[in-house]
C-alpha cells in the first residue's frame, strides 16, 4: 500500500535527460521560495558532471525539501544550496561501500531552522513520520523513492541548535547533454494572439503577465476558473476572443483548471488549453491530452518552456 502510494506520488518511472544541475537547482529553489521571505545563496561547482534526471520529479525533490527549510524557519532566514562533484558515497557518515571511488553530484540544502532531534534521524525518510501538526510525513518519503530510482543516495545531518541538511548524491552521467535538444528548449519563440491566463497564485500570474507580454503576446490574467469563464465568454467570437488559456490545476477553494476546462468546451470545443500545475505527481500533468489540454507547463518554468509550448499549441 504505502510503496503503491509513493510509486503514484513520484510520478512513476522517471523520464531521464541528460541535465547539469546549475540552472536548473537555481530555478527550482526560487521557484519554492516564491511569496516566503527565506532568501537562497547559492555555491555551485561551475565544471561539474553531467546528471541524467527525470527533471519533473528531481524539482518535486527540491520543493519537497525546501518546503520543509520555510516551515522550520517561520520567521524567514537563509537556505544554502550548493552542488559539485564528488567521490563515493557518505550516508550517516560512513561509506557506502559499493560507491567507492564512483563519481557522483553531491547536492546539499541547508537551513538555519530548529533542527531534528537525533532519535528522530533516522525515521525522517519513513512514509507517514511527522512531527507537525498537519504534516502528512510524506515529503520527505516522496524525495527518498526518487532519489532511489534514480540510482542516488539521500542523507540528512541536522543537529537542534544549527539547522537542517539534506545531501543528495546522484550519479554522474557519462553521456553528453544533448545540445541540439537544449538549443531547442532554450529558444524563445515569440508570437501573437490573445492568452487567458488562469492561477489562483498572484506571483506565478504576475510572472506570467510579465513573460506572456515579452513574447509579445496580449495576457489576460483571473485567479480562479469562474471567472475564467466569465471573462472567454465576455470574448468570445469577437476579434478579442482569446486563442488559448493557461489553467492552473489546483485553485484552493475555487474552480480548478480540470472543471474549468470541461466547461470552457461546452462553451467553445475548439478552446485551447494548457495545464499547469506545482505537483509534478499529478497524472493530468503526464496525461494532458487525455484530460482534453493541448500542452503542459510544469512549474518552475523559464520564459523559454513557455513560448514553446504556447508556439506548439497555436500551431495546433
Ligand atoms: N528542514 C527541516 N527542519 C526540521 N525538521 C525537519 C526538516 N525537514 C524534515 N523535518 C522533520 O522530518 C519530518 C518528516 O518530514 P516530511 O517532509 O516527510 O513530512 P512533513 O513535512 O511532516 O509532512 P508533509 O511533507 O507530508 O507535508 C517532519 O515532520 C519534521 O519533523
Ligand atoms: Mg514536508
Amino acid at each position: 500500500m504505502t510503496s503503491q502510494i509513493l510509486t503514484f506520488a513520484r510520478g512513476g518511472t522517471p523520464v531521464k535527460k541528460v541535465i547539469k544541475l546549475d540552472t536548473f537547482l537555481v530555478d527550482a529553489v526560487k521557484f519554492s521560495l516564491m511569496g516566503t521571505r527565506v532568501v537562497p545563496k547559492f555555491s555551485i561547482e561551475r565544471n561539474h558532471y553531467p546528471v541524467e534526471v527525470d527533471p519533473t520529479q528531481l524539482n518535486h525533490v527540491v520543493n519537497n525539501i525546501i518546503a520543509n527549510a520555510i516551515q522550520a524557519m517561520p520567521e524567514g532566514g537563509a537556505v544554502d544550496i550548493s552542488a559539485g562533484n564528488c567521490s563515493g558515497v557518505t550516508l550517516r557518515k560512513r561509506i557506502v561501500p559499493e560507491t567507492k571511488g564512483k563519481h557522483f553530484v553531491k547536492i546539499s540544502l541547508a537551513d538555519f531552522g530548529n533542527g531534528i532531534p537525533e532519535e528522530f534521524l533516522d525515521k525522517v525518510f519513513d512514509p507517514y513520520f511527522s512531527t507537525k501538526r498537519k504534516g502528512g510525513g510524506l515529503g520527505l518519503a516522496i524525495c527518498h523513492s526518487i532519489i532511489r530510482k534514480h540510482s542516488g543516495y539521500i542523507d540528512v545531518e541536522s543537529s537542534v541548535e544549527g539547522g537542517t541538511a539534506f545531501h543528495i548524491y546522484l550519479p554522474a552521467s557519462d553521456k553528453n547533454i544533448s545540445l541540439e535538444s537544449e538549443e531547442k528548449e532554450m529558444a524563445i519563440h515569440k508570437g501573437t494572439g490573445n492568452i487567458l491566463v488562469m492561477d489562483d497564485d498572484e506571483l506565478v500570474g504576475g510572472v506570467l503577465k510579465h513573460f506572456l507580454i515579452n513574447l509579445g503576446y496580449v495576457p489576460e490574467i483571473v485567479y480562479d476558473g469562474k471567472d475564467a469563464l466569465k471573462k472567454y465568454e465576455e470574448v468570445h467570437g469577437s476579434d478579442k476572443s482569446f486563442d488559448a488559456v493557461i489553467l492552473d490545476l489546483t485553485v484552493p477553494g475555487g474552480m480548478g483548471g480540470l472543471e474549468c476546462l470541461r466547461k470552457l468546451k461546452e462553451l467553445d470545443p475548439k478552446v485551447k488549453g494548457i495545464v499547469v500545475s506545482g505537483y509534478s505527481n499529478d497524472q493530468v500533468l503526464s496525461d494532458y491530452e487525455k484530460f482534453g489540454f493541448k500542452g503542459m507547463v510544469a512549474k518552475p518554468f523559464t520564459i523559454e518552456t513557455v513560448s514553446n509550448e504556447i508556439k506548439k499549441v497555436l500551431k495546433a
